[in-house]
């Protein structure tokens, strides 16, 4: 693909990137540009109010503003407002599948599936839920270039047992963008449930949630250019319909009386207490700045770094990356271990050069033991980043290796 989007020039909008960093940790959180900081600002300026209840009209303007934040992010990703439903982060939008569907719908004996390359935001939920239930975990495999095996996910459906089916869209180690419209359909062929982690991929690339067709797409604001505190589920409406609730209280009632209860309609019913409504609004913001670059361009230039990034990193022969080498299958990520230095060390240097990149076991440690390290050292993508910066990190990591002597 030609690197069009190498030229993106959006730097500028980013305050905090003034400062002067190489800021290569957007797989963790990306900045937030001055629409969003701005927005959120002039939401508590100007339009603060609690939403859905209030008659006045500062109420139905702060309403106004939540809402139609909600259409704007569910058409952005292909889905409907009435099964697009805000949680605090990724993280509880799993959880609320794991506890509202998993109650409902996994019995002693299923089998809940999952990779070896998931984080542990979609890991820890089915664990609890499997223990709470009886059910049984699996997981697939990783190959060591970093791919999934659809021969192994058919071997295991076979087995009849699996009533979920869990993975990464992209995965925030490997960068390895699995098939996900793929697992679904082979999933729901085998009569299984289908839950995507679009965490790492909605941020970077076009996603279209009802052509992936899983029964559940989860993400999270704050890697998207968004605000902290707020997240994204995506569900199927017959089965948010038929799900208990998964917390109690506030917005997410009809009627209250004082032995029982009636729900909100979807998707309220799965929205307990105050919204986080500047969240919401300043989420609203972030996608609007994504369509207007165009996903198409987000992702030829997040393509474009990740090429440009292991070709620079091939120069330093004591390094090591991961993944898949074949870009189709890569997203902004790229993990690598440099033989005798240690990841922390590896950031800490880089950080005197102002190079911002993560260490650590990035929330996957059971990956981490299948790759067969204790850590690994990661750079990652957005919009405000340039080749400029892939230079400062290989400056930095050549000078890094000068210190250890190597
Ligand atoms: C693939 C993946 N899933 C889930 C999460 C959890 O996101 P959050 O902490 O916003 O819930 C992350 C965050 O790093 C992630 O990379």
């Amino acid at each position: 693909m030609a690197p069009v989007a190498a030229s993106l020039d959006v730097r500028a909008d980013f305050p905090l990137l003034g400062r002067g960093f190489a800021y290569l940790d957007s797989a963790a959180t990306s900045q937030k540009p001055e629409q969003v900081i701005g927005a959120i600002d002039s939401y508590y300026r100007c339009s603060n109010a609690n939403i859905h209840r209030g008659v006045y009209a500062l109420a139905q303007e702060a309403t106004d503003l939540f809402e139609g934040a909600r259409e704007r992010i569910a058409a952005f990703v292909g889905s409907e407002p009435a099964t697009t439903i805000f949680t605090r982060n990724a993280t509880e939008a799993i959880n609320l599948v794991a506890y509202a569907w998993g109650a409902a719908h996994l019995e002693a004996g299923d089998e809940v599936l999952l990779t070896h390359m998931e984080h542990h935001s979609n890991i820890v939920p089915w664990q609890l839920l499997c223990q709470r239930q009886g059910a049984t975990l699996r997981y697939l495999h990783v190959s060591d270039d970093g791919r999934l095996s659809l021969d192994e996910l058919d071997e295991v459906l076979a087995g009849g047992r699996v009533k979920m089916v869990a993975t990464a869209h992209v995965s925030n180690v490997l960068g390895t963008i699995n098939p996900v419209a793929e697992i679904a359909a082979r999933a729901r062929a085998a009569g299984a449930t289908s839950l995507i982690d679009g965490s790492q991929a909605v941020p970077q690339m076009p996603i279209n949630v009802s052509e992936i067709g899983a029964d559940f797409y989860v993400w999270t604001g704050h890697k998207a250019l968004g605000p902290t505190g707020i997240g994204v589920l995506h569900g199927r409406r017959e089965l948010l319909e038929s799900m208990p609730p998964f917390l109690g209280g506030g917005d997410m009632i009809a009627t209250v009386g004082f032995d029982s209860s009636t729900w909100n309609e979807l998707p309220w019913k799965f929205e307990a207490g105050t919204s986080p409504i500047a969240e919401g609004v300043g989420l609203g913001v972030a996608i609007d700045y994504l369509a207007a670059i165009g996903m198409d361009a987000v992702r030829a230039h997040e393509r474009d770094l990740t090429g440009y990034a292991l070709e620079r990193l091939a120069e330093i022969d004591i390094l090591r990356p991961f993944g898949p080498t074949d870009l189709d299958h890569r997203g902004g990520v790229v993990s690598f271990e440099v033989e005798g230095i240690h990841p922390h060390d590896i950031a800490e240097l880089c950080d005197r050069e102002g190079v911002c990149i993560r260490a650590g076991h990035h929330c996957a440690q059971p990956l981490m033991r299948e790759m067969g390290v204790p850590a690994t050292a990661r750079a990652s993508f957005h919009v405000y980043n340039s080749r400029e910066d892939v230079d400062r990190l290989v400056d930095a990591l050549q000078k890094a290796r000068k210190v250890f002597e190597l």
